[in-house]
């Protein structure tokens, strides 16, 4: 009986074996694998106390951010986000509160340092009690560095790194306004640091609370509902390809692959559909949530060195690389991969293995084909760069997490693979 409860509840991680959990090591046997406990703090110190998903959710953001009379909030966003109307919807519900704002709407795409200082500037100076941040990655990463600035001093770019901010800051909200980038209920604030991006990483930056209304994802394009849609798509299927996966990340990511299968072609072709809005809202938190703990691996890497130096958006950039990554992992981990075809509706019934895993990397590959996801070639990437490109991105991106170590010769004939767009 014990056995069965260990066995549910641990995860296999790598090559060592605890010497007093005989129990354990029967289990590791039996599985052929080698097991060790993993925390639930995975999934909580790094997430938000609350995450409040619903249609309209936005009309009760003043209750559920605890906000009263007489306080003082910034919120963090970008101009688009101002245009259509969006932020009219929250200071309509603040004002209806006596809860005073000031507006930030300077955030841009893959906000360089100077615009995070600049956030930071607004924030320290203007004696706030919560920072809200409304919009798509860039701005809710954004309105985490307001939070931070005002208990952290010096400069940004001091706090760029894993577990560099010292104290927690401003209460902070996050209500995202696409759905892809999971930043609502995660411990990552990106910034682009020169030609690089770059992350503060740290659980003193997780949203207090995330908020998240899919109607605010209708008006999304479809050019932006598919970036930020395989955006999604990709932290899930990372974060279940991860070392540091354990069974509820894995649950949460194989869930969000799931909607995602089954709802990112409908947003994508008729983006008034709420309920496919919906369910990609859902999936791209549950990405979020699957990828905090265990990181993500190498295709965010690649994408990562390739996107910020042609200007291409980050999820078209991981949605790129998305599908040959997969294949670069699946000699490691084909079971993984068998159960992300599954969860994509494959079937995998009878298969050994590595064929199942086979199947998910073609089905991804084919969605992304659908969706009119480029190569390296069509979005102006020079063949003779590749090497170059390859050996920035081993040298940046050490992933220990990664279940295949990544060589620039790997590197190499990925990109080559990316640049023809032939799996
Ligand atoms: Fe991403």
């Amino acid at each position: 009986m014990n056995l069965l409860v260990l066995k549910d509840i641990c995860y296999i991680k790598d090559l060592v074996i605890d010497p007093i959990e005989t129990s354990l090591r029967d289990v590791a046997s039996m599985r052929g694998d080698l097991i060790l406990p993993y925390s639930f703090s995975l999934l909580t110190t790094y997430s938000p106390k609350k995450i409040v998903v619903g249609l309209d959710a936005v009309d009760v953001c003043v209750q559920e951010f605890e906000l009263k009379a007489g306080m003082k909030v910034l919120i963090v966003t970008d101009k688009g986000v101002q245009e259509a109307g969006i932020v009219k919807r929250i200071t309509d519900e603040l004002e209806d509160a006596d809860v005073s704002f000031d507006v930030y709407d300077g955030v841009e795409a893959d906000p360089k340092l100077s615009n995070a200082e600049e956030v930071a500037e607004k924030a320290r100076g203007g004696n706030y009690d919560a920072v809200i941040g409304l919009g798509g990655g860039s701005s809710m990463d954004m309105a985490k560095v307001a939070s931070l600035s005002v208990s952290n001093p010096g400069r940004i770019e001091v706090y760029v790194g894993v577990d560099t901010v010292k104290h927690k800051g401003l209460p902070l909200y996050c209500i995202p306004t696409t759905a892809g980038t999971g930043s609502e209920v995660t411990r990552v604030a990106v910034v682009t640091v020169g030609k690089v991006k770059r992350a503060i990483v740290s659980s003193k930056i997780v949203p207090d609370v995330a908020l998240v209304d899919p109607k605010l994802t209708v008006s999304m394009p479809p050019k932006v509902t598919v970036g930020s849609g395989l955006d999604a798509l990709s932290h899930a299927v990372e974060a279940i390809l991860s070392l540091d996966a354990n069974p509820m990340t894995i649950a949460l990511g194989l869930e969000a692959v799931r909607l995602i299968s089954e709802n990112l072609r409908v947003a994508y072709y008729d983006g008034r559909n709420v309920e496919a809005r919906y369910h990609m809202s859902l999936a791209a938190t549950m990405a979020g949530l699957s990828f905090n703990g265990p990181g993500l691996v190498h295709g965010h890497s690649i994408a990562q060195t390739f996107g910020p130096l042609y200007g291409v958006p980050h999820g078209l950039s991981c949605a790129m690389t998305l599908p040959y990554i997969m294949e670069f992992y699946l000699p490691a981990v084909p079971e993984r991969l068998a159960w992300i075809a599954e969860a994509m509706g494959e079937d995998v019934y009878g298969l050994p293995l590595r064929e199942a895993g086979r199947l998910a990397v073609e089905a991804v590959y084919e969605l992304c084909v659908e969706l009119d996801v480029p190569s390296l070639k069509d979005v102006g990437v020079e063949k003779e760069r590749i090497p170059e490109i390859a050996e920035l991105c081993v040298r940046e991106w050490v992933r220990p997490n990664s279940p295949r170590l990544l060589t620039r010769e790997d590197a190499i004939k990925i990109l080559e693979r990316m640049w023809e767009g032939e799996l």
